[in-house]
């Protein structure tokens, strides 16, 4: 990491000269504000469009016009095993066998197709725990499910709480928690990054911490997947599920991915059933028995959108031209600690950035609180072409990608800032 940061434009173009991702960010389409590329920070809710994309599409509409139905098996890529096209790149993405992974679903829905398999509460074993501020449909998910297995989330849920300032919640007291309640905790569902804090956890530690307990461990990704060096197989938790349309830019509702540890591939888990998930030698035999496919593609239902896994196999083909995850997490880092640096040297009192500084406990994301009771800081930046976002009460997040942010869009972003926390 560069830790001579320097705070003249010259600097961030320098970066920029030598950044051996720069190319990346002409393969994305980027909003234009007036006549000017918006300065884009917000890959954490929606990630940019590739420019490939649209080709990708177009070649599912081309073939559907060219062979209707018989694309099934004559398209250029055949729809039939469409899904399989993209499990290689996704697999690298999030550090797993491509038996692990598959694109799937959308991410609530996931969640609870994946807690009909892994939470089983059992005697006085039926506890969930979750992070405080975790995604407000990550609780409602996890409500729902304890309810309906006829239990209570006033007893039956635990929220991590955060043990000194009011948004990081420590590994220690995570373990603690883990061990005090070891006999009545089923699961544990945590967000890799957490949305708000932008707080990456150490993910190997709750899983192996999990395991040697005997507690189902899962991960909520959708602020990990294509943002942290994930190593999903090696950490081993039991299973994990992201949405697409983050960092991994498959646009707008995009398809969902799962990952389900190879330990429990080809057990028989209750689980919730459909075609897609059936022996593949035998689908087209319209049996009435469910034979399960032998690896992570059992957990699917319906015969997949193709629209959709194409945005995604356009998108995940930059990760893998990129160099993978190794190279994006290198440039993050110094991207995200620029941002830091840059923020630290306007010297407001102001704002006050409520991620980790320890660069292993975040992702590219910053939350920077504002200590103004409104949102006029952050109304003031939107009219001059940032697009971050704003998080009540008082929080702006901004997530430099390393795909298509340069350093430039960092320093032209905090001179902007600066200007309206002046006001
Ligand atoms: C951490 C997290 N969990 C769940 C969701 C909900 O995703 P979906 O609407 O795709 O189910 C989001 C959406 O942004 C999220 O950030």
């Amino acid at each position: 990491m560069n830790l001579n940061f320097s705070t003249e434009i010259g600097f961030a173009k320098g970066l920029d000269r030598i950044d051996p991702l720069a190319e990346y960010r002409n393969k994305f389409l980027i909003p234009k504000h007036n006549q000017n590329k918006s300065l884009y920070f917000t890959g954490n809710s929606l990630g940019l469009q590739p420019k490939i994309t649209a080709q990708y599409i177009s070649e599912v509409l081309g073939d559907w016009a060219k062979y209707g139905v018989e694309g099934h098996l004559m398209a250029q890529k055949p729809w039939l095993p469409y899904h399989e096209f993209v499990a290689k790149d996704l697999a690298n993405v999030v550090g797993a066998l491509e038996s692990e992974v598959v694109a799937m679903g959308s991410l609530t829905a996931n969640l609870h197709f994946l807690m009909v398999s892994f939470y089983r509460p059992e005697g006085k074993k039926r506890k969930i725990v979750i992070e405080k501020s975790a995604f407000p449909s990550d609780i409602y998910a996890v409500k729902s499910q304890i309810k309906y297995h006829g239990g209570n989330p006033e007893t039956d849920l635990i929220i991590l709480q955060p043990d000194k300032s009011d948004a990081i919640i420590s590994e220690a007291s995570i373990i603690k928690l883990l061990n005090e309640q070891k006999d009545e905790i089923a699961l544990v569902l945590i967000g890799g990054v957490n949305y708000y804090s932008g707080q990456a956890f150490d993910m190997q530690m709750i899983a192996l911490e999990c395991r040697k307990l005997d507690i189902v461990c899962g991960f909520d990704l959708a602020h990990a997947a294509g943002n942290l060096k994930l190593e999903l197989h090696e950490w081993a938790p039991d299973f994990a599920a992201w949405c697409s349309y983050k960092y991994l830019n498959a646009g707008p509702g995009a398809i969902a991915g799962i990952f389900i540890h190879q330990r429990h591939h080809g057990k028989d888990l209750p689980r919730f059933e459909g075609w897609w998930g059936h022996n593949k030698e035998t689908r087209f035999l319209m049996g009435p028995d469910f034979e399960p496919i032998n690896s992570a593609e059992a957990w699917q239902h319906s015969n997949p959108p193709i629209f959709q896994l194409a945005a995604l196999r356009a998108s995940l083909s930059l990760f893998a031209g990129a160099g993978g995850m190794t190279n994006l997490r290198k440039k993050s880092i110094e991207l995200t600690s620029y941002l830091e640096f840059m923020l630290e040297n306007i010297g407001s009192k102001a704002i006050e950035i409520i991620t980790p500084k320890e660069v292993s406990k975040r992702g590219c994301q910053l939350s920077i609180r504002v200590k103004k009771a409104n949102k006029s800081v952050y109304n003031a930046i939107t009219k001059e072409g940032v697009i971050a976002d704003w998080r009540e009460p008082d929080v702006i997040r901004v997530a430099p990608v390393p795909l298509y942010n340069s350093f430039e869009d960092v320093y032209q972003f905090t001179q902007i800032l600066a200007k309206a926390l002046k006001k």
